[in-house]
């Protein structure tokens, strides 16, 4: 009898643009789901410009291979993780082209992941080539769209919906990150990108929505740090943790 081979299931965090925070909500709700109990590792595609190690306090750790696979890095949060960022040094600019990508992102996929069951996968910025054939050749289960709150994230949203609607993957929802900057000194809030436009996006679209992060600055030291939100209990965990949840929640459906 053979063993049957473990289902793996992989989750795409998106954006139609860049710096929205895909990179910090895949480290937080991979952490948040471990947290509570699923094996989840957590890959980034970002090839160009990979971010996972800083954040999970694994820059200094190089990947290693057994039998031509990738081990997974082990991190201090309980999550696996495999990044480009693990095989080259720090800093030095990698030039490859279309298919060398695909081909290093599929290794990072393939790796030797054990009886990991879920794979969130940190998606590049933007939604041209290189993000369409990643996603129609590894087929995430679904994906989580992030956007800022500004009126313009429709046009985002609605671009990163396409994105995986070509690739066939069934949309988990959207995240509004960035929302309600609380002044550190003052304790008044205020919206500098607005307020609700990923909500109100969503719902036109008819797309659920799954929550809201604040825009703390905490949030991006803390991550700075290699200390994720709900890593150490901090700014935004609560929020991280219902996303999470929810997405737990669509896979468990
Ligand atoms: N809610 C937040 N509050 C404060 N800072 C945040 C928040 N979310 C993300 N940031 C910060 O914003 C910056 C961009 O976030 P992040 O790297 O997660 O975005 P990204 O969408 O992955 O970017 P890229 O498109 O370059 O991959 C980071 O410095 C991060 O710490
Ligand atoms: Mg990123």
């Amino acid at each position: 009898m053979t063993a049957e081979k473990p289902v793996r299931r992989i989750v795409a965090i998106g954006s139609g643009k860049g710096g929205v925070g895909k990179s910090t909500l895949s480290a937080n709700i991979a952490i948040a789901l471990a947290q509570r109990g699923v094996k989840v590792g957590l890959v980034d595609a970002d090839i160009y410009g990979p971010s996972q190690p800083l954040l999970m306090r694994a820059a200094d750790v190089r990947a290693t291979a057994t039998d031509k696979k990738l081990n997974p890095v082990p991190t201090p949060y309980g999550v696996p993780m495999l990044s480009m960022g693990q095989m080259v040094d720090q800093g030095r600019a990698i030039a490859w082209r279309g298919p060398m990508v695909g081909g290093a992102l599929g290794q990072l996929i393939d790796a030797d992941w054990g009886d990991t069951e879920l794979l969130i996968l940190d998606l590049p910025p933007g939604t041209g080539d290189v993000q369409l054939s990643m996603i129609s050749k590894h087929k995430p289960v679904g994906a989580v769209i992030v956007s800022t709150p500004q009126d313009l994230a429709l046009i985002d949203a609605t671009r990163a919906i396409d994105l995986f609607a070509q690739a066939s993957v069934p949309l988990i929802g959207l995240v509004e990150n960035m929302a309600g900057y609380i002044c550190p000194h003052c304790g008044e809030r205020s919206d500098p990108f607005g307020h609700g436009g990923a909500e109100t996006a969503a719902a036109s679209l008819g797309v659920p929505f799954l929550g809201r992060i604040p825009l703390d600055i905490a949030i991006r030291t803390a991550s700075d740090a290699g200390t994720p939100p709900v890593a150490i209990g901090g700014p935004g965990s609560a929020a991280f943790r219902m996303i999470g949840d929810r997405i737990a929640a669509w896979l468990n459906r």
